[in-house]
């Protein structure tokens, strides 16, 4: 599966009352972002992140009480959403892998990368592991192309990667989620 297609869905044509769906919490940040723009509907990138950002992806119908928050067509959310290769339009991991496939990471070892991955998740492309923590995507350039190969989770770009250097990241990023697992307890 690619990115193309975790992304799409076809939307059901229902109409959810934003007030019955969003939290207080996630109406009040995203009212807020509206005060900074000029058009309701120009907050909708900010407002899908921010509920993203509590329920880790985007369901349609977090999508149809987005729209009916910001007053926009539905139609014209979805085209954000898919736009933004950020927002996740299906249940995705912990973690999302977003390894760079362009032309400097490629020339620079992304297929023995890409193979020691799927390899060590036991997943392919647009698929997430078994225990619920990694979802592994291709991506356009990163923008490190002279440290490639590249890859970003979350927040975080890994640049100069080799099969040592990812076998130490998941392995603290797989003790982060089984410590903070251990926290909750
Ligand atoms: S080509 Fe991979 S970061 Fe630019």
């Amino acid at each position: 599966m690619t990115l193309a297609s975790l992304k799409y869905q076809q939307i059901k044509a229902v109409n959810i009352d934003h007030r019955s769906y969003l939290s207080a919490e996630e109406i009040s940040e995203i009212e807020h972002e509206t005060t900074l723009l000029e058009y309701r509907e120009a907050a909708g990138i900010e407002a899908l992140k921010i509920v993203q950002k509590n329920r880790g992806w985007i369901s349609d119908d977090s999508l149809y009480a987005i729209a009916d928050l910001l007053q926009m067509p539905v139609s014209q959310l979805e085209g954000v959403a898919t736009f933004y290769n950020l927002i996740y339009r299906q249940p995705v991991g912990t973690y999302v892998i977003h390894l760079c496939d362009s032309i400097s990471c490629y020339l620079t070892g992304f297929e023995s990368i890409a193979d020691y991955l799927q390899q060590e998740l036991g997943i392919g492309f647009g698929q997430t592991s078994a225990d619920g923590l990694f979802t592994l995507l291709t991506n356009a350039c990163l923008g490190g192309c002279d440290k490639a190969p590249v890859m970003m989770i979350g927040e975080n770009h890994y640049q100069s990667l080799t099969t040592d250097s990812i076998k130490a990241i998941l392995a603290e990023l797989k003790a982060k989620a089984n410590g903070s697992k251990e926290g909750e307890q």
